[in-house]
C-alpha cells in the first residue's frame, strides 16, 4: 500500500487543491491530506476551520482522509508511515517556494521525498488568496471552491459580521 501525504495551509482548500488530490489518487493507494501551520503566514481561518473546509472538499472521495497537525511535516511523515509528499505547483514562483521546503524536509528526513504535480491549465489562476479577497468583498467564490465550502464561508462571514 502506498501512502501519499499532501500537506498545506488550505486557507481555504480550492478546487485546484482538489484536482491535485484526485490526481494523487491515481498514483497512490491512499492519500492523507494534512492541514498544517506555516509559521510565515497569518491565517484568515483557524486550523479547525481550515480542516473542516478540507473535509467538506474531499467528502465522498474514497481512500482520502484529512488530518490536522501543528507539528513538523517530517515527523508526521514518519508517524503515518508515508511513502511520499505530494505538492501541486502552478508556476515557477510555486516551484521555487516548494523546492526550498522540499529540500529542507529531505535534509532533515532522507525518506521524506517530495513529488511535484503540475497543476492543470484550468487551475493556474485558482488560489486561496483570491477566494479570501472575494469573500471579503462580499462576493461568492463559486468555481474556486466546492459548493459546500462556498456555503461554509458564507455562513462564517455572516456569523462574523
Ligand atoms: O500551503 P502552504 O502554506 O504552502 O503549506 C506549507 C506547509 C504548511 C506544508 C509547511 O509550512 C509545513 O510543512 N508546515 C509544517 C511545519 C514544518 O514542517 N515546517 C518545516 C519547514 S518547511
Amino acid at each position: 500500500m502506498s501512502l501519499a501525504l499532501i500537506p498545506g495551509s488550505f486557507d481555504p482548500m480550492t478546487v485546484g487543491h482538489l484536482d491535485i488530490i484526485k490526481r494523487a489518487l491515481t498514483l497512490y493507494d491512499e492519500v492523507v491530506v494534512a492541514v498544517m501551520v506555516n509559521e510565515q503566514k497569518n491565517y484568515e481561518h483557524t486550523l479547525q476551520e481550515r480542516t473542516e473546509m478540507a473535509e467538506l472538499t474531499v467528502a465522498g472521495l474514497d481512500r482520502v482522509r484529512v488530518i490536522s497537525s501543528e507539528g513538523l511535516l517530517i515527523d508526521l511523515f514518519d508517524q503515518l508511515g508515508a511513502d511520499v509528499i505530494v505538492k501541486g505547483i502552478r508556476n515557477e514562483k510555486d516551484r521555487a517556494y516548494e523546492e526550498k521546503m522540499a529540500e529542507w524536509n529531505l535534509a532533515h528526513n532522507p525518506r521524506a521525498v517530495t513529488v511535484f504535480l503540475q497543476a492543470a491549465d484550468d487551475y493556474e489562476q485558482v488560489n486561496s488568496t483570491r477566494v479570501r479577497e472575494l469573500v471579503r468583498a462580499g462576493e461568492s467564490p463559486d468555481n474556486l471552491v466546492v459548493p459546500a465550502v462556498a456555503a461554509y464561508l458564507a455562513a462564517l462571514d455572516e456569523r462574523k459580521s
